[in-house]
């Protein structure tokens, strides 16, 4: 990065100037990793709605726009176009695959989709009715346990090994973790099934009859992974970058990032956003719930709105819809009364001048349970969905992070605002 232009900041009667930094597309920036050095003052930012933590060349979005990128390509193209694994070769690699190297790739994945047998095993230390999150991130911390000595995070071949092994095995845990949640047996990978076809024959087939994918469900399926496989510096792809700047093992990271999207303000508000709708019922109480999203007293906010970078709508969040709308369809469920509430709240909420002041929309969490429930899917499995399709977003950002040569382990600091020194006094004294 390179750059003439300077940002001066006057302190007093002293000042100083930053490099300012600009980018192909979105906000400037000013450099100010010196300002500790020659001001003796920090930054303060938090929540970081101002902060750029780090240069990327995966995702962009632009939250008034309501855009999204994927390495310069449009998300409702990819969605509609190609399939999650062409999407994360993309982000991977930076560009498209042509034919051969779409096929290395797939079959790549599915080299690497099955798990060793005492990742099977760790299961039974889990209660069935444990959080799927909670199990998810235990296995896949466990990964870390049978991926550690074989593996150089300098190595470039050992990296993106490291990736392919996430991308490939994340659905086979996710499934187990599935079953073992609903006391069923596990069910291995086939290897003449895609990707998200491969996953609901995992979850769904039974010990009694073959279970056969719909091509349809499985379109949907594939394309939720393409929605929600990466978007910029959120909560848990941050976390997963500052716990790999320590060099940390790449599979521990991604259990850092699994337990960070848990999190209701975060990955979790799709379960949360269901129960939500599934509170209200029926579309007369809907009021009485804005009222309450309205009440500074009341800590109840609509899950499945509101963003931190989109102050439009989520275009994740209208894809999203139209395909609660085709799996709905080909499910044969007509008036399904959770999405009359959703469309009535939304349309509500759209026309109230709280939420239009506050550029307050729909984000991808909104429907997505919907359509989630509508497939098969327990609320409790949401998120775990989420995280699997994430995961190649995280395997991504952390190998970009690595990669970065001017990559160094992360440390912010802080405004102290506690005791100054004092004397110890003895306990007959206090
Ligand atoms: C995801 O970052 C990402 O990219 C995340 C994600 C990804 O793909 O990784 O997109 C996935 O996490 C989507 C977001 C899912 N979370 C939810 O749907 C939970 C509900 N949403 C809110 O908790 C909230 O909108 C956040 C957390 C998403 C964003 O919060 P911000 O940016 O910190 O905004 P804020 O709390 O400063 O709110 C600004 C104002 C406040 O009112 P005032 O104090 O100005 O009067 O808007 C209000 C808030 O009270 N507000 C809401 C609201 N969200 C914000 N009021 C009611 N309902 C809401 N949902």
């Amino acid at each position: 990065m390179t750059s003439k232009d300077r940002a001066i900041l006057k302190i007093g009667d002293q000042s100083w100037d930053f490099p300012i930094y600009h980018a192909s597309i979105g906000p400037r920036v000013v450099d100010i990793a010196s300002l500790y050095k020659q001001t003796g003052i920090f930054t303060f930012d938090s929540g970081f709605t101002s902060t750029a933590s780090c240069e990327s060349r995966i995702t962009f979005i632009d939250g008034d726009k309501g855009t999204l990128l994927y390495r310069g390509y449009a998300i409702d193209e990819l969605a509609e176009k190609w399939d999650f694994l062409e999407t994360c070769y993309l982000l991977l690699h930076g560009e498209l695959p042509d034919k051969s190297q779409a096929k290395v790739f797939r079959e790549n994945i599915s080299k690497h989709n099955t798990l060793p047998e005492q990742l099977h095993n760790f299961y039974t230390g889990f209660d069935r009715d444990a959080h799927p999150m909670s199990m998810m991130c235990g296995v896949v911390w466990a990964l870390s346990a049978n991926y550690h000595n074989s593996m150089d995070i300098s190595d470039a071949s050992d990296r993106m090994l490291a990736c392919m092994r996430l991308i490939a095995k994340i659905p086979t845990l996710a499934a187990m973790t599935y079953r073992h949640h609903i006391g069923e047996e596990f069910v291995s990978p086939r290897g003449d099934l895609d990707y998200a076809s491969n996953f609901l024959y995992m979850c769904f087939s039974g010990e009694s009859k073959e279970y056969s994918v719909n091509p349809i469900i499985a379109r949907a399926m594939d394309k939720i992974f393409t929605l929600h496989a990466d978007h910029e510096q959120n909560a848990s792809t941050s976390t997963v970058r500052l716990a790999g700047s320590s060099g940390a093992n790449p599979f521990a990271c991604i259990a850092w990032g699994i337990a960070c999207l848990w999190g209701a303000a975060h990955g979790g508000a799709n379960e949360a956003a269901l129960s939500m709708l599934e509170e209200i019922g029926t579309v007369d109480r809907i009021p009485e719930y804005i009222k309450r999203a309205k009440d500074k007293n009341d800590p109840f906010r609509l899950m499945g709105f509101g963003h931190r970078v989109y102050k439009n709508y989520d275009p994740r969040a209208k894809i999203m819809q139209q395909t609660t709308h085709e799996v709905l369809e080909e499910l044969g469920i007509k008036d399904d009364p959770t999405l009359a509430v959703a469309m009535e709240l939304e349309r509500i909420a759209l026309t109230d001048e709280y939420f239009i002041e506050r550029k307050l929309y729909p984000n991808i969490d909104f429907y997505s349970g919907i359509t989630l429930r509508a497939l098969g899917f327990p609320s409790s499995m949401f998120t775990v969905l989420f995280a699997l399709a994430r995961t190649v977003g995280w395997s991504a950002q952390w190998k970009e992070m690595i990669e970065d040569p001017k990559q160094k382990i992360g440390r912010p600091r802080q405004l102290y605002t506690g005791e100054t020194v004092r004397e110890y006094v003895k306990e007959e004294e206090r």
